[in-house]
């Protein structure tokens, strides 16, 4: 055997080489390292799409390819008196995704809040009838996703219309219109805009009852020919609640119907008082905080790192549904954004720190995309 001299000069150069090409591999940001599984999204607010926010501005364009509005375009906000529209905010926020080059989320068209109570009154104060009701719902979704026709590419048409039991929330839609509120909401977006995605979007959609429903109401607005594409399960979940299991089975379930899947509205709730609590129904989980532990002087190691093996294994249950799975969102930048927090209750939900730094649950996140999908 004959051993030949390398300078040491080559095998420098070699191994350099080779470790920036290793480097090059390795995605640092969500978007890319996700970018043949979905799109990775977050909710952005006011001062964010205004460029106000000079910590979340960087973050949001960095790691996100798509945007949803957490507040501009809901009915208060777009037509806070029937008939009188004002697009300050939305077109604010359209802007910001477009000159961003992000998948634009329209969010929500029918909720039972943040939706005026005029909206249902007649000028004196009195119920409005069925058919005045329609014809304010028409209108409003005609304008509002006629203005951003071509431009806002998926819509939740309507959101949280279903009980924890899985029957049909009462609301002043069901109580007014009736139960085909929510195929009228989607005949009229389509009307709007026959190219945009819709989608029925709600939460705890992952407990059996709930899904029971909601497999219902999609299969009843299949069967009667009405243009809905996808399901948004919101994705407000806690440390132990759903499993695993019960994830993928949720995922597998809705494919099973023909829509697609959104995770919409992703956060964690780390806070333990509220973790006993199957549900993300907001009045639920308001009443378990008293007495909670709200880690007001930030999580512990061992928390954050338990809330990092829980950001990675959900994500390990989307990428095994990546076939279906279209959309991640997260609902917030940093922690110092999330709705979770609330009087009295300081939560630490998200990818990053009220600082603006990537908590260990953002490499978790990270890490996971570089899986094998089912590992
Ligand atoms: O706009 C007013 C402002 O004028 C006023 O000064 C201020 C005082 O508190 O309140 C402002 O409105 C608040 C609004 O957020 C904008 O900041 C509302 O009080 C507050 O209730 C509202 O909360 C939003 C909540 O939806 C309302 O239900 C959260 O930001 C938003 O993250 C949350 O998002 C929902 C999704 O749309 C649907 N799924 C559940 C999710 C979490 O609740």
């Amino acid at each position: 055997m004959t051993i030949r001299f390398v300078p040491i000069k080559t095998v420098l150069i070699v191994l350099t080489a080779a470790t920036l090409a290793g480097c090059a591999t390795q995605p640092t940001t969500l978007k890319e390292a996700y970018k043949n599984d979905f799109l990775i999204g977050v909710a952005v607010n006011q001062k964010q799409f205004s460029g106000e926010d000079r910590r979340g501005d960087p973050i949001i364009k960095a790691q996100f390819n798509s945007i949803s509005p957490e507040n501009a375009l809901k009915w208060d906000a777009t037509e806070p008196e029937p008939g009188v529209f004002d697009f300050t905010n939305a077109d604010k926020y359209v802007a910001f995704g477009e000159s961003n080059h992000m998948v634009i989320v329209g969010h929500t068209l029918v909720w039972n809040h943040q939706t005026p109570r005029s909206v249902f009154q007649d000028t004196n104060g009195n119920p409005v009838t069925r058919e005045v009701l329609l014809q304010r719902m028409h209108d409003h979704i005609q304008t509002v996703v006629g203005r951003y026709k071509g431009r806002i590419k998926d819509w939740d048409v309507v959101n949280e219309a279903l009980k924890d039991n899985g029957e049909l929330r009462p609301s002043p839609w069901e109580k007014i219109i009736g139960p085909d509120y929510i195929e009228k909401a989607f005949q009229y977006a389509h009307e709007a805009d026959p190219d945009a995605e819709l989608n029925y979007n709600d939460y705890s959609l992952e407990n059996q009852e709930k899904r029971d429903g909601a497999i219902a109401l999609i299969k009843k607005l299949k069967a009667d020919g009405i243009p809905i594409n996808a399901v948004g399960l919101q994705g407000h979940l806690k440390m132990a609640w759903p499993t695993v299991a019960e994830e993928d089975a949720t995922i597998s379930d809705f494919a099973k119907l023909g829509v697609k899947v959104m995770i919409t509205e992703f956060d964690i709730d780390v806070v333990r008082a509220t973790q006993g609590n199957r549900t993300a129904d907001i009045e639920a989980n308001a009443r378990l905080v008293d007495g909670a532990n709200t880690y007001s002087n930030g999580l512990p190691a061992n928390v954050q790192q338990a809330l990092a093996d829980r950001y990675a294994e959900l994500m390990g249950v989307y990428l095994k549904h990546r076939d279906v799975v279209e959309r991640v969102t997260f609902w917030g930048v940093t922690d110092g954004d999330s709705w979770l927090n609330t009087p009295g209750r300081m939560n630490h939900p998200l990818l990053f720190d009220r600082q603006g730094q990537a908590k260990p649950a953002f490499d978790a996140v990270l890490k996971a995309a570089r899986k094998p999908a089912g590992n």
